[in-house]
């Protein structure tokens, strides 16, 4: 039986057999190929589902890390600062350590069924007056004041839970990918991929390494720039951040592996956003689509090899933004009951 990505990676994880495991049978997540990508970009295409995580989105690898240490370490409070999917994870986890959790977020800026999640799962939540940027430097600043423990993406055991995705792609695929396109926000994730994708080539269990194309959304991207971004702003609001963490793991995930972090507007995420529901049948949040936007974009400027494998990580769930997803399709019709009426109406008649 699957136990999560602890058990599963136990001896390539910082863990020992002291470390309480806290899981909710995170990872081995669906690596679905996407023909419809294929087709469009000449490549080989494979999206790594992480919305089919248990909170619906990739935190919940970097989660079961973090949490399980800060627990070994006598935790009784952890604290993140959030865009939404970090909080939703980070209530749940500590829901299940039975410890409390104290969740900073930008007011206004983060989607409705992420904040459910938090708040269902019993989080202490503040919306504080200010971007991500702003909660993470107030939730870095209680962290070392006061008796709680930060479980943002600057936590190391973060990225080792996350780069466990890469060690499920070289298994499904029997080696890593020529490419693999990631959204990028804080920029922990494509850190932590990159961070497995090494350990797995070093161990033996891959004969190349992938190159690393990351996304920004065009309002926020400062790494994209080379410059802050004061004031952010992107329809993307779980990578709406201006000045990311781990900001330099990035540019050495970039240059390292030969990749590239370019922008994406939010007109091209939303084109993918669309794309992957109703010709992919994947349905994603809209910061997830910026994965795909970027590869179709990479495609069209000849980024993409033909015949090359590519993977892009959708990092979350579609439903965790219902409000965003209802605004943008076409209002359903309300009809008496009737089959007439219906078949009319389905144009079947
Ligand atoms: N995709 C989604 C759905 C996210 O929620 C995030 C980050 C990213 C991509 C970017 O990943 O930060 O590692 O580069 N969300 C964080 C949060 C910031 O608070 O939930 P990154």
């Amino acid at each position: 039986m699957y136990r999560g990505l602890i058990e599963a990676y136990r001896d390539r994880l910082p863990v020992t057999d002291k470390t309480p495991v806290i899981t909710l049978h995170e990872g081995n997540t669906p690596l679905v190929p996407a023909p419809v990508l294929s087709a469009r970009t000449g490549a080989d295409v494979y999206l790594k589902v992480e919305g089919a995580n248990p909170t619906g989105s990739f935190k919940d690898r970097g989660m079961t890390m973090a949490v399980s240490k800060a627990v070994e370490e006598g935790a009784k409070a952890i604290i993140c600062a959030s865009t939404g999917n970090t909080s939703a994870s980070a209530a749940a986890y500590a829901a299940r350590a039975g410890v409390t959790c104290a969740v900073l977020v930008p007011q206004g800026k983060i989607a409705l069924g992420k904040l459910a999640q938090a708040l269902v799962h019993g989080a202490k939540l503040l919306q504080v007056n200010g971007n991500f940027d702003d909660c993470l430097a107030l939730a870095s600043k209680l962290s070392q004041d006061f008796p709680v423990s930060l479980v943002n993406s600057v936590n190391i055991f973060r990225l080792h839970g996350q780069k466990t995705a890469s060690f499920e792609i070289v298994e499904a695929l029997g080696d890593a990918p020529d490419i693999h396109c990631l959204p990028v926000g804080n920029a922990g994730n494509i850190s932590a991929y990159w961070m497995g994708y090494q350990e797995d080539h070093a161990a033996g269990n891959s004969t190349r390494l992938p190159k690393m194309y990351g996304f920004q959304a065009s309002g926020a991207a400062p790494i994209v720039t080379g410059k802050v971004v004061e004031e952010p702003s992107t329809i993307a609001t779980a990578i709406r951040i201006g000045n990311p963490a781990s900001w330099t793991k990035a540019l050495d995930a970039r240059d390292t592996s030969g990749g590239l972090i370019a922008s994406v507007t939010d007109r091209e995420i939303l084109s993918a956003y669309r794309l992957l529901a109703r010709e992919v049948g994947v349905f994603v949040e809209l910061g997830s689509a910026a994965s795909v936007a970027g590869l179709l974009q990479s495609a069209a400027e000849g980024k993409i090899p033909a015949g090359s494998r590519v993977v892009c990580t959708v990092t979350g769930h579609g439903l965790k933004d219902p409000e965003w997803a209802i605004s943008t399709a076409p209002s359903p019709t309300t009809i008496q009951n009737d089959v007439l009426i219906a078949a009319r109406e389905l144009g079947l008649a």
